[in-house]
C-alpha cells in the first residue's frame, strides 16, 4: 500500500506523525493551520519537499478562517499565516518557496470570495507537481547509477521527505532496483534524531532493497575498506553555484567521498534550488534544541545540564559535488548554468 505522508482532503490535511515511525503508523489528521505548523516544527512531517508540500495545505487550512471582506484585509491576514509558516523552518527553501507561489494566487485572484478556493487549488499542485517531479528525477537518477554496487546515503530522503510518490536520493536508489540494477544500500544512522535508522531502514524494508545500517562515525571505514562504490544524498537548499545544504553530516561525507575518490551525488527538485543567493554561505541554518542531542525520546545519553550544540544543517561546498540529479536530467559542474536554465 502507498504511503501516504501527506493527504488534502477537500478541507483538511492528514499526516504521517514521521515521530512515531517505525514503531506505530499513525495518521493525524490537520484542520488548523497553527496545528500544521506545530507538525512540521516538531517534524512530524519533514523533508523539504513535504513541508513544501505541508506549508501549502496550511495556507489552504489558514485561508479557511479568514473573514475579511476587502481584499486588503484578506492579504494581510494571509501575509500573517505566511508569517507564521515561514517561520516554523528555516533551512528547506521549498517551504518559503511554496508560500510565495499561493501569495502570488492570492495576489492575482480579483473575486474574493475566490481566493481560498484558489490557493487551495494551487496548494493540492504543488504536491501534484513535485509527484511529476520526483517521478522524472528518480528515472534520470537511476540511468546514472552503476548496473550493481554499493550505495552510501544519509538520513532519510525518502517518500516520507516528499509526500510526493517517490524520495529524492533514496528515490533514484528504489528506482534503479525496480529496473534490475543490483544495488545494496549503506545507511548512516544520522545522529540526533536517526531519520537514517527510524524512517531510511523503515522504506528500504518496505520496498525490499538490500540495506545495512551503520552509525554515522563508521563512514570513513567502510570507505577504505572499498565498500562503497558511490555516495548520494538529498538536498534542503541548493545555491547557485551548486553549494548543497542537507541534513547535518552530509558535508563530512561529501569530503570523506573526495578523500577515497567516490563520487558524490545531490538529487533534488528544481522547487530545492534557490537561484536567489549566490553560494551556500548565504543557506540560514536551522539550530535546533540541545536536548536533541543529550537525550533521545525523553532518555539522557549525557549528564543532566551538560550543554550541547545542534545545527540541523550542513553545507557541501559545490567542489565536492560530481553531480547534481533533477527531474530535468543530470546537472555537472560547474553547476550555475544548468541549475539556472533547469528553472521552469
Ligand atoms: O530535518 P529534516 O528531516 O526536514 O531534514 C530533511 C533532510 O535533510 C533531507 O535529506 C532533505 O530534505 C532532502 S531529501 C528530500
Amino acid at each position: 500500500m502507498a504511503i501516504e505522508v501527506v493527504k488534502w482532503h477537500g478541507d483538511r490535511a492528514t499526516i504521517l506523525d514521521q515521530t512515531r515511525l517505525p514503531d506505530a503508523e499513525e495518521y493525524l489528521e490537520i484542520n488548523d493551520y497553527r496545528v500544521m505548523i506545530e507538525a512540521i516544527r516538531e517534524l512530524k512531517v519533514r523533508g523539504a519537499p513535504a513541508i513544501g508540500i505541508a506549508a501549502g495545505y496550511a495556507l489552504a487550512l489558514g485561508a479557511q478562517q479568514i473573514r475579511e471582506t476587502t481584499q486588503d484585509g484578506y492579504l494581510r491576514a494571509l501575509d500573517e499565516v505566511i508569517a507564521a509558516v515561514n517561520a516554523s523552518r528555516p533551512t528547506a527553501v521549498n517551504l518559503v518557496a511554496a508560500t510565495a507561489k499561493l501569495r502570488q494566487v492570492a495576489l492575482t485572484t480579483p473575486e474574493i470570495s475566490a481566493i481560498t478556493g484558489a490557493l487551495t487549488r494551487a496548494a493540492v499542485a504543488i504536491q501534484e507537481d513535485e509527484t511529476v517531479a520526483m517521478s522524472a528525477l528518480a528515472n534520470h537518477g537511476a540511468a546514472l547509477l552503476p548496473d550493481a554496487g554499493s550505495v552510501l546515503t544519509i538520513f532519510n530522503s525518502g517518500v516520507l521527505a516528499t509526500a510526493a510518490g517517490y524520495g529524492t536520493a533514496l528515490g533514484v536508489i528504489v528506482r534503479a532496483v525496480a529496473l534490475g540494477k543490483r544495488l545494496s544500500v549503506i545507511a548512516c544512522e544520522t545522529r540526533p534524531l536517526l531519520q537514517g535508522a527510524r524512517l531510511t531502514a523503515w522504506e528500504l524494508a518496505r520496498e525490499g532493497v538490500p540495506g545495512r545500517l551503520i552509525t554515522d562515525g563508521m563512514a570513513a571505514t567502510v570507505m577504505a575498506q572499498g565498500e562503497v562504490d558511490l555516495v548520494i544524498t538529498g538536498a534542503d537548499r541548493i545555491a547557485r553555484n551548486g553549494d548543497s545544504a542537507n541534513k547535518v553530516g552530509t558535508y563530512g561525507l561529501a569530503v570523506l567521498a573526495h578523500a577515497h575518490g567516490i563520487p558524490f551525488y545531490v538529487a533534488a527538485p528544481l522547487t530545492t534550488v534557490d537561484l536567489d543567493i549566490a553560494s551556500g554561505a548565504e543557506i540560514p541554518i536551522e539550530q535546533r534544541d540541545a536536548s536533541e542531542v543529550t537525550q533521545f525520546r525523553g532518555v539522557a545519553s549525557a549528564p543532566p545540564g551538560f550543554p550541547a550544540i545542534n545545527p540541523a544543517f550542513d553545507v557541501t561546498p559545490a567542489r565536492y559535488i560530481a553531480a547534481i540529479i533533477t527531474e530535468r536530467g543530470v546537472i555537472r559542474p560547474p553547476f550555475e548554468e544548468g541549475l539556472s536554465s533547469g528553472r521552469q
